[in-house]
This record gives structure tokens, C-alpha cells and sequence, in this order.
């Protein structure tokens, strides 16, 4: 069943139940914020301080970055992780498929005001696939006569146990730039956390979270980067939309094209990138 609902202030948002799993979905954004397989818990986090308004992103589910990753490379006023997690998208498609699992296509295009933050015509859609597994597949579309640059993250927040009880297996003998210190080093063992984390992963293969409850597999399709974030207590004091121990229960596991990532597409060329959580 697909129901589509708003909030009292006009927010809208779709609401999926099926056989295998129920989700939420915004509009504004092509947002992600619930995806919970049938008797399992939660696969994702969401802020119980987080708005739910037009023109402020969730902090939550799975923000849409593009077409910038973190900060704009030259221009510090603009938004961080582009303007896609703050703009309205249209639905156009919503199918039950045989199998009973359903599809979701979302679509971005440019418009007045996305020009004048970024001046490409493209095409972006977000297909969003509700089974046993939530797979999600990003396409890009140059619809310009000039190439364009263009740096994405399906920004993930993982609902977990608790940050400290994580292990992420897979990330061994990778390099990682690190953001808090700048500097560029090399993973040797699963990683665990004990302190607030925020750098680039260069992977990508399969990476796997394990909390006290369940593991969880990352699988994705066109990145070579991964982003591994906790903002921790102090962080988290100075954002108005986290409760003082969020922190603890979220982790993003962000499948990107960030840093040396970033993809040049060339007129009429897509990239595809994506993930399948299970
Ligand atoms: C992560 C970045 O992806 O997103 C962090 O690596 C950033 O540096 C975090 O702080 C949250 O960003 P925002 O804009 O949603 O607060």
C-alpha cells in the first residue's frame, strides 16, 4: 500500500507498507526517513529534535547530497552538500511490483533557482527500491552542452545500539582522509569508535556494520568513497536539531562520490551511483 500523507505544516511525505518492509518517504528531498524490513528493527536514524519543514533538511534517514559534497569547493555561502536535500522533487513513479516489493522513482531538475547556485540543466533520479533489502539507485544526467563536475553522497544515518558497541568490517587496508586532522591515513583494523569521527573512506567493496542487535551489508554501485561520520557530544550541543545524546544511536555510513571522487559527465552522459542495504 502506498498512502500519500502531509504533516500539519504542509510537509508531504509518502508512506509505503508492504510485505516486506514499511518506509517513509519525503518529497522535499526525495528523502528517505524510515525503512524497517518486516519484524526488524529500524534500519534508520532520525533526530528526535529534527525539523520537518520546507526549506530545512532532515537530520536524519538519508539526505540526497548534490551536486556538492560537504562544503562548495570555491563558495563558503553556499549550502553544504548542495541544494537537492532542500528542494522539492517530483514523484513519478509509484508501482507495486509482482513480487509484492514496490518502486518509488523521484526526479530533480534544474530550475530559475538552481542555476544561479549552479549554473548545468540536468536530470537527477532517485529509484528507490522497498523489499527485504532497501536499494537505492542514483542517475545523473547531464542535460547541458557543457560537461559538468559533480560530488554526491546518499548521506546515510544507521540507527545503532550504541556508537561504541560498532564494528565496520571491510574498510582494512584502505586509506582515509581524515577531516578533523586534515591529514590522510591508512585503516588496519575494523574500525571501531570511541570519539567523534568524520572522514572519506577511498573503497569500494562491500563494507558491513555489526551493532549488539544486527548487521547490517553496504553494497555500493558507482563510489569509491565512503563517509564515516559521528559528530559526538560536544558537536552535537552546538546543532539545533540534535537531542543531547543522539549521538549515540546514529552512525552515517555515507555511500559517495566525494574528494577524488567526484565524476566529470559529459553532455547527455548519466552516471549512476547507489547502494542496497541488507
Ligand atoms: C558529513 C560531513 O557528511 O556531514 C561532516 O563529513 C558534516 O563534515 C556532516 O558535519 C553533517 O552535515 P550537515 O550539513 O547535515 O550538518
Amino acid at each position: 500500500m502506498i498512502q500519500h500523507k502531509q504533516l500539519q505544516n504542509g510537509f508531504k511525505y509518502m508512506e509505503i507498507n508492504n510485505v516486506y518492509a514499511s518506509a517513509k518517504i519525503a518529497l522535499q528531498g526525495a528523502h528517505i526517513w524510515a525503512y524497517t524490513p518486516k519484524d526488524k528493527s529500524d534500519l534508520l536514524w532520525v533526530s528526535e529534535a529534527s525539523y520537518f519543514e520546507e526549506g530545512k533538511t532532515i537530520r536524519g534517514g538519508i539526505p540526497v547530497c548534490f551536486p556538492w559534497f560537504g562544503k562548495h569547493a570555491t563558495d563558503a555561502s553556499l549550502p553544504q552538500h548542495g541544494f537537492a536535500r532542500t528542494s522539492l522533487w517530483k514523484l513519478v513513479k509509484e508501482v507495486v511490483q509482482a513480487d509484492g516489493s514496490t518502486l518509488v522513482r523521484l526526479e530533480l531538475r534544474e530550475t530559475a533557482q538552481s542555476l544561479k547556485l549552479w549554473p548545468y540543466k540536468f536530470t537527477l533520479t532517485l529509484d528507490v527500491h522497498i523489499a527485504d533489502s532497501l536499494s537505492i539507485t542514483m542517475s545523473i544526467k547531464n542535460a547541458d552542452e557543457k560537461a559538468f563536475e559533480v560530488g554526491t553522497a546518499l548521506h546515510t544515518y544507521l540507527h545503532i545500539s550504541d556508537v561504541e558497541d560498532v564494528n565496520i568490517d571491510g574498510l582494512q587496508n584502505t586509506s582515509y582522509f581524515d577531516a578533523l586532522t586534515q591529514s590522510t591515513q591508512i585503516q588496519k583494523d575494523p574500525l571501531q569508535i570511541d570519539k567523534e569521527i568524520d572522514r572519506v573512506y577511498t573503497v569500494s567493496n562491500r563494507v558491513s556494520m555489526s551493532d549488539k542487535h544486527h548487521t547490517i551489508n553496504i553494497e555500493p554501485q558507482g563510489s569509491n568513497t565512503l563517509v564515516v561520520w559521528n559528530p559526538w557530544k560536544k558537536k552535537s550541543a552546538s546543532m539545533g536539531d540534535m537531542t543531547k545524546d543522539g549521538y549515540k544511536t546514529m552512525l552515517c555510513l555515507e555511500t559517495a562520490n566525494a574528494r577524488e571522487d567526484v565524476r566529470v559527465v559529459k553532455p547527455q552522459e548519466t552516471h549512476v551511483m547507489g547502494v542496497i542495504y541488507r
